[in-house]
């Protein structure tokens, strides 16, 4: 799958806290932008080097002037958010076409959990259904207030709840009081870094909510999958059903890799297993899912990710 670019101006920049850049991005011809669904993000084409990171974009949805997103500096980072935070307003990056793995499920109410910068594609949500009149709730965690980008925005709305770790207990997150135990007719939605997503997702589960109501987006894949960080297991062979060109795949090489080296037009964008963009189908062989977008579902039905994924058999085949 081919990604679509557009190239687009920095309209406005804000700095609401030390840390976080909200930017307004608008076709760089004055053309409309594409429509999107809540939830979607876009890849940024930052920098010098050309660094594609993933954002999610913050609503409201279905205003195709302009997109709005937010980026977190993280030191720890491979540079993508520096490259951001170096934008000023006039400057250009080339964006892709949104594409959503985070959609809004068709049920009667929605309980949106952001922690941090995980507030991003939750406020394009809950942007959403105030304005279809939906029923939700909006739960945004963060260290500080002054830390949390867009409290000014969300702290009159009675339908949000916000949750600063250095206030006093009673206001702070707590799933068994916010949450309660599951309802069939109700879907839960989380954001965040690791430690917030394991939390809340852990509670979850521990109260009783099933897998199938849990909706997740993560910024990096959790620790025990990460391909990085991740274990790498034995060498085995990738055979490709359009081609029947095998292809081994090193202990410590991604198939992704292994395929773009070889000058296969694989489909890929985030690299770390969380975006769904390589997602294709396996059709032989027991493959060793690394990923964490995919759901016990999707993965049942053969769905896998080039790009974290591996085999635990010596050949698998996929469709591509
Ligand atoms: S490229 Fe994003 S999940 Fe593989």
């Amino acid at each position: 799958m081919t990604t679509t670019w557009t190239e687009s101006v920095v309209v406005t920049r804000q700095d609401p806290t030390p840390r976080i850049a909200v930017f307004e991005l608008a076709r760089a011809d004055g053309a409309e932008l594409w429509d999107y669904e809540p939830g979607a993000h876009i890849d940024v084409m930052a920098g010098a080097d050309g660094l594609i990171r993933q954002y999610s974009l913050c609503g409201p949805a279905g205003v195709r002037k302009q997109y709005r997103l937010a980026v977190l500096n993280e030191q720890a980072s491979r540079g993508g958010s520096r490259a951001m935070h170096a934008l000023a307003e006039g400057d250009t990056v080339r964006i892709s076409a949104p594409r959503n793995r985070f959609g809004l499920a068709p049920v009667r109410r929605h309980v949106l959990l952001a922690g941090g910068i995980g507030i991003t594609p939750l406020l394009a949500m809950s942007l959403a259904l105030d304005a279809a009149g939906g029923d939700y709730h909006l739960h945004y965690c963060a260290r500080t207030r002054a830390e949390a980008a867009f409290a000014t925005e969300l702290q009159n709305n009675p339908r949000v709840s916000l949750h600063f770790d250095d206030e006093p207990a009673g206001q702070r997150l707590d799933l068994a009081r916010d949450l309660g135990p599951p309802q069939s007719d109700t879907a839960l939605y989380a954001c965040g870094p690791g430690g917030f997503m394991d939390h809340v997702l852990g509670r979850a589960a521990e109260l009783g909510w099933p897998p199938s109501a849990l909706h997740k987006e993560r910024f990096s894949a959790a620790a025990a999958d990460l391909q990085d960080g991740a274990p790498a297991s034995g060498a085995f062979t990738v055979r490709l059903a359009s081609t029947g060109a095998e292809y081994r795949i090193g202990g410590e090489e991604t198939i992704l890799d292994v395929l773009l080296d070889n000058g296969v037009d694989a489909p890929y964008s985030c690299r770390q297993g969380i975006c769904g963009e390589c997602v294709v189908r396996v059709l032989a062989g027991e493959p060793d899912h690394r990923d964490d977008v995919l759901t016990d579902a999707e993965r049942a039905d053969g769905m896998f990710t080039l790009c974290s994924s591996r085999a635990r058999s010596p050949h698998l085949e996929v469709d591509l």
